[in-house]
Order: C-alpha cells, then structure tokens, then sequence
C-alpha cells in the first residue's frame, strides 16, 4: 500500500477539518448500510425527507398545472403560449425526479400519492378552463411561490448537506427563468408594462 493512502495530513488553523483516507475508508466499510447517508451528514436526516417530500409534492402540482394549460389553453395567439407551458412542464417533471431521487438516495421513499398532494404542496394547482392570462398569472404566482421557498431551502441547508443544496440551486435557476418567461408572457398578453430596470 502506497504512504500516501496512510498519510495524516496536517490539520492548518481556521481551515474546514479534513479525514486522513484511511479514517474515510474505516468509516465507509463501518456503516455501509446508511448508503448515501455518511456520519459526516450534518443535517437531520428524517426533517430532510419530510422538506423533500413538500418539494416533491410542489413540482409534481406544477407538472399538473403546465400540463393542464398546455391543453386547455385556447385562443387565436395560444400556440406559442401552450408550446411555453409544455416546456415547463416537461422541465418540472425532470425536477420532480430529481427530488425523488434524492428522498430515495437519503433513505426515504418518495411520496407520488394524489391523496393529500395539495396540502402537501407549496403552490396550488390552479387548473383553467382556458382563458389565457388567468393561466400566464397562475404559473406567475406559482413560480414566485417556489422561488421564494426554495431560496429559503437552499439557505437553510447550507453545508449541512450540499448535494440537496445544490440539486436546489440548479431547480432555483430553472424557476427563475420560468418567472421570467411567465412575466414576459403577460406583458405581451396583457399589455402591462415590462419591469423597471435599475
Ligand atoms: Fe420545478
Ligand atoms: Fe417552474
């Protein structure tokens, strides 16, 4: 075995600690029925799961909506507005299955039961009978629901756990620019001023 594979590594002051690889190999053979889930995890495994379920539960509703609006939108200029939606809704599926892999990946299983998925959810379903606008601003005001949560998420997560913080920063971005699209949708629907630049 090579000496670097035994090697204590000087621990410099201020800096984050860091594991010899032989404490690092220990501890992987020694716990190896926690899967992904190492004693290094600094959050709290189960409020974990149960935050990753509501996140679950809000992109499964948003996949509803989109999917919802992508058919029943109607009108004369609906055709690039239903290609919009569609796209939406196909970005939050990815999303959902990327929160249900990780509530599996920690050990939970994750929960698709229609029963509850409302409350469950962070923003609401809000199925139309097609009126555009109504649709644009219902996708408008779930976005900045999801925005606002999971910004609190990726805050409170940390470094506590940083793969469920980054898979958060990657969905953030998405609904940023789905807010975005959505906005853009209303201006040119409804005629309403763009945003003030700064
Ligand atoms: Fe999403
Ligand atoms: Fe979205």
């Amino acid at each position: 075995m090579a000496d670097s594979d035994t090697l204590e590594r000087p621990q410099s002051a201020g800096k984050p600690f860091l594991s010899d690889v032989r404490t690092l190999r220990d501890r992987a053979r020694k716990h190896i029925d926690g899967g992904a889930v190492t004693s290094t995890y600094g959050g709290d495994v189960n409020k974990t799961i149960d935050i990753l379920q509501s996140v679950l539960a809000t992109e499964i509703v948003c996949v509803l909506r989109y999917t919802q609006h992508s058919i029943a939108a109607s009108g004369i200029s609906s055709e690039g507005v239903r290609a919009e939606f569609k796209e939406h809704a196909a970005e939050e599926q990815e999303h959902m299955l990327a929160v249900a892999d990780r509530i599996n990946q920690l050990g939970g299983t994750p929960n698709f039961d229609p029963e509850g998925l409302a409350t469950r959810s962070a923003s609401q379903y809000a199925g139309q009978d097609g009126n555009l606008v109504d649709m644009i601003k219902e996708n408008l005001i779930a976005e900045r629901i999801a925005v606002d949560h999971y910004r609190e998420l990726i805050r409170y997560f940390g470094d506590d756990d940083i793969t469920t913080r980054v898979m958060l920063e990657g969905i953030l971005t998405v609904e940023e620019e789905h807010a975005d699209d959505m906005h853009d949708l209303l201006v040119s629907h409804e005629g309403k001023p763009p945003l003030p630049r700064h």
